[in-house]
């Protein structure tokens, strides 16, 4: 069992303790895990490198944490409810058992396919079992997995095989999103004809829909399944070996695969899962999120097996067939801990009460929030009407690189404030700095949030460019870890996460790199120049606001060329990617030195023209009337 904290002042203990002997804490939580050899010293560090280490010398598997210790106790309860996007279909309960004989006939499969240790195999498959069954497969071998969620494009697919070199795809014939249907095959085809390393693709034969197969390079889930044996060994793992990338966009063009390493990884999502949501054996657990992200990584697969929980696992979307869809499933699988998104609490929102009247939800105890900070209306909402002003709501603070959650209340057990992600976990030791580098000590105080001091999930390395990711995240402050968001400590040393103050859009919970759009805008024949910002959006969080230069050689009538525009992004990135709003403009504000004023185009997209500050040292202001004339236009 994870050691779990049951009061505020077993919290305060452990989080003291964690801070001044946080060597000593670690070691503690791992014990409550599974090794092959124990660990010769708890961490070694330096944020310069930067280089983080935790329990070096020690061997173990992910694996037979999240499946085979369990076998014993719990083979015949539920691991994980699949609830389809068509509800007239069957749920799917597989037990402990089954998952665990799913994942080692799929680890044969990989093997039989020449995977070994080390080899990055990516997955790209719709929310059914086999795709948690793949990661877990992945995991069992020593194979680092790549997540690359169902919604991307097949160029951005491309862009993260070639990136991680992988040799293997698993993914399906098709899928379902509500009421589409998706050509998920259609899309890995067009990827791997610029993916040269990959030289297998192993479909899972889901949907049913007619595919096309390449000869030597593509074969059939079911056919490799019915030669694989059901035994498989679970690869015994260094600490520091690589368990998966995940790619996450940045304020640089390219996406950058976050590496993982597996022992920090396992304990620091196993104990924050377990505190967190105060888990209860026998809890059935729902996480909204897609296992394409980070939060599907920890709080859907890891996190909720580690602790041999039920995860409840939703092939669908809110809104289908109508907007009652999560509180029917809530009623259905009797569901104890719902975690989601605010963007989902705020859409479903929209839809009125009547579509959660008439639900039971009674099972619900604790509710989570995840991904953009969820503003008050919202969060009394989720608190009424879903947790019927029982439920403690934690809204968890972090990020694909920091692994597991970093800010949030213990459920129940913290006091909570409406917006606040209140209090760090044990272990985790934030700062807030100025722009100068100096700590702002004391509450009250209001700057860049990092990190002063490991954790064990944190981000290791960008896969193939470790300056990257010193560059990024260790390198903007000296000896510490920059997260990128503005946050403010209030007086009573409440921690409100104020929102990205890098070039990243948070659109719906995901994170979108400005010049990513941008890059994919400029894609279109017609397309000058573009400069894309966020605004604030009732539903998404954040919205894209795109203001692009067009080459006037080019007639074309601007809705079509709006149209066309949103396409070409759609085509490039991925449908989440698509600009919410495009103005045509002249000219871009730029400085002399030809830097775009942003400040200025954000201060536009918000309608929050009456103070648009100094454009004297604008190389044209002339530009600036113009751009916001036509700002009240879009
Ligand atoms: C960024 C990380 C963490 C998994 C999902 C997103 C924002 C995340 C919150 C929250 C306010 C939040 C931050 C962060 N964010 N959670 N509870 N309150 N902002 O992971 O795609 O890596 O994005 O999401 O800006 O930096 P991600």
């Amino acid at each position: 069992m994870i050691n779990r904290i049951n009061s505020f002042g077993e919290y305060w203990s452990a989080y003291n303790e964690s801070v001044q002997n946080p060597e000593q804490f670690w070691a503690n939580q791992a014990e409550s895990f599974f090794w092959r050899k124990k660990w010769d010293s708890v961490l070694e560090w330096n944020f310069e490198e930067p280089s983080v280490k935790w329990y070096g010398g020690s061997l173990h598997n992910i694996t037979e944490n999240c499946l085979d210790r369990h076998l014993f106790t719990r083979g015949n309860q539920t691991a994980i409810i699949w609830e389809p996007n068509d509800p007239t279909q069957a749920a799917q309960h597989i037990t402990y058992k089954e998952l665990h004989e799913r994942v080692c006939k799929a680890a044969n499969i990989l093997k039989n396919n020449g995977v070994k240790k080390g080899d990055r195999v990516c997955i790209y498959m719709p929310m059914v079992p086999e795709l948690a069954v793949s990661v877990l497969a992945c995991a069992r071998i020593g194979a680092i997995h790549s997540v690359v969620f169902a919604g991307f494009s097949a160029s951005s697919l491309a862009d993260r095989l070639n990136d991680a070199e992988a040799t293997v795809v698993l993914t399906s014939d098709g899928a379902y999103r509500g009421n589409k249907s998706i050509d998920i095959k259609g899309i890995v085809d067009e990827a791997l004809a610029k993916s040269p390393t990959v030289k297998r693709s192993i479909v899972l034969r889901y949907a049913n829909t007619p595919v096309t197969f390449t000869e030597g390079r593509d074969i059939w889930w079911h056919e490799e399944e019915a030669k694989a044996s059901a035994i498989c060994e679970a690869e015994p793992m260094e600490a520091e070996d690589m368990l998966f990338i995940l790619y996450t966009s940045g304020s640089t063009g390219k996406p950058k695969g976050v590496v993982h390493t597996t022992a920090g990884y396992m304990v620091y999502a196993g104990y924050t899962f377990a505190n967190v949501f105060q888990y209860n054996d026998g809890d059935v657990y729902w996480c909204t999120a897609d296992v394409g992200w980070i939060t599907g990584h920890s709080y859907l697969v890891y996190g909720p097996l580690l602790n041999g929980a039920t995860t409840v696992m939703f092939e669908g979307i809110p809104t289908y067939p109508d907007a009652s869809r999560f509180w029917k499933v809530i009623e259905k699988h009797k569901v104890n801990i719902f975690y989601t998104a605010p963007t989902a609490i705020r859409s479903l929102q929209g839809f009125g009460l009547e579509y959660v009247e008439g639900h039971d939800l009674s099972s619900l105890r604790v509710l989570g929030s995840v991904g953009e900070p969820i503003n008050e209306e919202a969060w009394h909402w989720y608190h009424d009407h879903i947790g019927k002003g029982h439920c403690p709501i934690t809204d968890t603070w972090w990020q694909t690189e920091t692994g597991g959650i970093m800010i949030a209340p213990l459920a129940g057990v913290t006091p909570t404030k409406p917006s606040f992600a209140t209090l760090p976990l044990p272990g985790i030791q934030p700062v807030l700095v100025d722009e100068k580098g100096e700590e702002l000590v004391g509450n009250g105080v209001e700057g860049n949030l990092c990190i002063k001091f490991p954790w064990p999930s944190m981000i290791r390395t960008t896969y193939g460019d470790h300056e990257r990711c010193r560059l990024n995240y260790f390198s903007t402050y000296a000896g510490m870890y920059f997260t990128g968001d503005g946050c403010r400590r209030d007086e009573d040393g409440y921690y409100r996460i104020l929102g990205r103050v890098d070039d990243v859009i948070n659109v719906s919970g995901h994170r979108m790199g400005t010049a990513e759009v941008e890059n994919a805008i400029n894609e279109h024949l017609a397309v000058v120049e573009s400069a894309v910002v966020g605004y604030p959006h009732d539903i998404k969080g954040q919205g894209i606001y795109a203001f692009v230069i067009c080459d006037t050689h080019v007639p074309m009538e601007s809705s079509l060329l709006k149209s066309e525009i949103i396409a070409t992004v759609s085509k490039i990135i991925g449908p989440i990617a698509k600009p919410d709003k495009i103005q045509i403009v002249k000219g871009l504000p730029k400085t002399r030195s030809g830097k775009i004023m942003r400040r200025i185009l954000r201060k536009v997209a918000e309608g929050d023209i009456s103070n648009l500050g100094d454009t004297s040292t604008l190389l044209d202001p002339t530009v600036v009337e113009d751009i916001v004339a036509g700002a009240k236009l879009v």
